[in-house]
């Protein structure tokens, strides 16, 4: 006898490359019942594509995708779409016929065998809860971008499916909509629901999701818990600030000096995702950046050859810093991104 799967998907080694490029590069992935998991990564990163793939869209060029059937077994999506879990959803913008949110609904509902006595109810409970009841009969050519944004999630549950995918479901929201979104998510997650759900801010969903899987390049960073990815990621930095003004012009002394007299306590083994130089200054927010390894002593000593051998300066910061260590190396991730797709049009 088969033992019922905890387990809601799962992608193994799954690929899709259109021509040469390796949207999505062999990745591996579980989800499990009940369980919220955020796939986050910069654009461009793979993320419709994964969940194209996932939703039967896209055929993947490699790999398997597994999703858990009516009877609670693992079975091949590519292979035999038919009896799975009931899903739903929510795939880029959504573009709408033109229909009355009504119409729309109701099509969807029949579409995925929701009872036929429960439809109108269940429509106008969750019109209602997105504000889009007024405009039940209203034609949905009309609506702004952030509306229809909210219907599509709506027809992603309309048939309360058990697991839910959702692409982006913040887009194009005002800050109050993107509250209710979460605030609806955990409504979702406390009836038991497994959900995937994909994004670039990592901010607006690392507080719902139980786990974050990093996608840059079509590849998957890392797979973990925030915390876990918190302490998985943690380098050991240290900030500090001048009094005196940086200009790019004496930034290269600068660093030159501070790596040769800081060498025996800067980080030896620095992740090249975190950094690839242990002695920067962020000019953005004004303050030098230095990985070291980490001990006590060495910060103290960092501190004192700052004061002794740097008379130039003035310090009046320095501290370990402040943010998020997930949040500023996703900033780097979508900077070092961003930075070699200008480098590679400008070799065009
Ligand atoms: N049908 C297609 N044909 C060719 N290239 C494609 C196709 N669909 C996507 N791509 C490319 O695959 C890569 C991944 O795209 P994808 O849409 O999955 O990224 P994403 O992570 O969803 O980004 P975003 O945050 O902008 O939505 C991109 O470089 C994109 O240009
Ligand atoms: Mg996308």
């Amino acid at each position: 006898m088969k033992t019922i799967s905890e387990t809601i998907i799962k992608l193994e080694n799954l690929s899709k490359h259109f021509g040469n490029l390796k949207a999505v590069d062999n990745i591996n992935l579980e989800v499990k019942q009940g369980e919220t998991i955020g796939l986050v990564g910069p654009n461009g990163a793979g993320k419709t594509t994964t969940i194209k793939m996932i939703s039967n869209i896209l055929n993947p060029t490699s790999g398997k995708i597994y999703i858990r059937n009516k009877k609670g077994v693992l079975q091949n999506l590519v292979e035999n779409p038919r009896n799975l879990v009931p899903r739903g959803f929510l795939i880029d913008i959504p573009s709408f016929y033109e229909m009355t949110p009504a119409q729309l609904l109701t099509y969807f509902a029949k579409l995925q065998n929701f009872p036929n006595d429960q439809i109108k109810d269940r429509m106008d409970r969750l019109l209602k809860l997105f504000n889009l009841y007024e405009w039940k009969y209203e034609n949905v050519e009309d609506f702004s971008k952030g509306m229809k944004q909210k219907l599509g999630i709506i027809q992603a549950i309309i048939h309360d499916p058990d697991f839910i995918i959702l692409d982006e479901p913040q887009t194009g929201l005002d800050p109050k909509a993107r509250i209710e979104v979460r605030r609806f998510i955990r409504g979702l997650q406390k009836q038991g629901k497994t959900i995937f759900v994909a994004s670039h801010l990592l901010h607006e969903i690392s507080e719902i999701c139980d786990k974050i899987a990093l996608i840059s390049y079509g590849k998957i960073i890392a797979f973990d818990t925030i915390e876990k990815l918190e302490v998985k990621l943690r380098t050991n930095e240290l900030l500090f600030q001048t009094l005196q003004e940086i200009t790019p012009d004496k930034l290269g002394p600068i660093i030159e000096k501070l790596t040769s007299k800081l060498e025996p306590y800067l980080d030896k083994d620095l992740d090249p995702k975190i950094s690839r130089i242990p002695v920067y200054y962020d000019s953005k927010d004004k303050e030098f950046v230095i990985y070291y390894d980490g001990k006590r002593e060495s910060r103290a000593d960092i501190l004192k050859i700052l004061m002794n051998e740097f008379p130039e300066f003035d310090l009046i910061s320095f501290s370990q810093p402040r943010t998020s260590q997930l949040e500023r190396i996703y900033e780097q991730m979508i900077g070092d991104q961003g930075q070699k797709e200008m480098n590679e049009r400008r070799m065009k």
